[in-house]
C-alpha cells in the first residue's frame, strides 16, 4: 500500500466549515493527517469529529482563543505540524464605497488573523519543524477595482508569508510558510456574490470567462495545492506563491 502523503502529521485548518476548508479537510483526512478543524460554527464538521477530528469553535480574530486552540490540539494529538490559515471573508467595495468599518473588518479577519495564527504556530513548531499555508487570493497579486479592502488584506497575507518564511529559515526552525492564490472558486463565498447580483447568470458566465481555462475553480483543486504545501514533497519550498487560477494571472 502506498504511504499516505500526510501520515503522522497533525493539521489545524481554520474556516474548515467553508468550501476550501472542508475540501482540504477531506483531502488531508484521506492522506492520513490527524485533524483539528475550527470555524465560527462547527456543526457541519460533525462527521469529521465522529471519525476522530478535533472540532473547535474559533473566531480567528480573537488573540487569546488562538492560544487555547493550539494548546487543545497539542493536548489531543501531542504536536502541530501543519496550519492552514484559511478563514476569510470578501466584502465588495471600491475606493469610493468602502466604509472604514468594512475596511477594518476585512483586515482583521483576512490579514490580522493570519498574523495571529502564524505567530502561534511558530511558537510550537520551532525546533520540531512544520508547514504554514496562508490562503491569499489572486487579489493578493493583482488589483481588482471593486475589492479595495479585500485586495489590501490578501496582499498583506502574501508578504507576511514571505517574512515568516525568511525568519524561520534563517533561524533554522524547520518551519516553512507559503501562500496559495486561488481565483474564482465555486464555494459559498462566490455563490453568495453571484446570488445577490442583478443578473446572476451573466455574473456566473463572467467569472468563468475570467480564467483562460474558461471555468471557475473547484475547492478540491485548491485543496490539492494546499496538500502539496502541507506534505514533505514541498520540503524545499518556502516563501512561495502557489497560484491556482486557471491562468488568470498569466495574462
Ligand atoms: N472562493 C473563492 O473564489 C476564493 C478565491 C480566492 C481566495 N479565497 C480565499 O479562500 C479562503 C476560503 O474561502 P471559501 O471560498 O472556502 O469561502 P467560504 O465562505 O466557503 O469559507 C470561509 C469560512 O471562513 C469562516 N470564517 C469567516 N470569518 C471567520 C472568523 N472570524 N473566524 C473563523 N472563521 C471565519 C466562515 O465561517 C467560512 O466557513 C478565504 O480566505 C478566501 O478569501 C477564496
Amino acid at each position: 500500500m502506498r504511504r499516505q502523503r500526510l501520515e503522522g502529521k497533525v493539521a489545524l485548518i481554520t474556516g474548515a466549515a467553508g468550501g476550501i476548508g472542508s475540501a482540504s479537510a477531506a483531502l488531508f483526512e484521506a492522506e492520513g493527517a490527524k485533524l483539528a478543524l475550527t470555524d465560527l460554527d462547527v456543526t457541519s464538521l460533525a462527521p469529521f469529529a465522529e471519525r476522530g477530528a478535533l472540532t473547535l469553535v474559533q473566531d480567528v480574530t480573537e488573540e487569546g482563543r488562538w492560544r487555547d486552540v493550539v494548546e487543545a490540539v497539542i493536548a489531543r494529538f501531542g504536536r502541530l505540524d501543519v496550519l492552514v490559515n484559511n478563514a476569510g471573508i470578501a466584502l465588495i467595495g471600491n475606493i469610493e464605497t468602502t466604509t472604514l468599518a468594512d475596511w477594518r473588518k476585512t483586515q482583521t479577519i483576512n490579514a490580522e488573523s493570519v498574523f495571529l495564527g502564524c505567530r502561534e504556530a511558530v511558537r510550537v513548531m520551532k525546533g520540531q519543524g512544520g508547514s504554514i499555508i496562508n490562503i491569499s487570493s489572486v487579489a493578493g497579486l493583482i488589483g481588482d477595482a471593486q475589492s479595495a479592502a479585500y485586495c489590501a488584506s490578501k496582499g498583506a497575507v502574501r508578504l507576511l508569508t514571505k517574512s515568516v518564511a525568511l525568519y524561520c529559515a534563517r533561524k533554522g526552525y524547520g518551519v516553512r510558510c507559503n501562500s496559495v492564490h486561488p481565483s474564482f472558486t465555486r464555494t459559498n463565498m462566490v455563490e453568495g456574490f453571484i446570488a445577490t447580483a442583478r443578473n446572476p447568470d451573466r455574473v456566473r458566465e463572467g467569472l468563468a470567462a475570467a480564467a483562460p481555462l474558461g471555468r471557475m475553480g473547484e475547492a478540491s483543486e485548491v485543496a490539492a495545492a494546499i496538500l502539496y504545501l502541507a506534505s514533505d514533497e514541498s520540503a524545499f519550498t518556502t516563501g512561495a506563491e502557489m497560484v491556482v487560477d486557471g491562468g488568470l494571472t498569466a495574462q
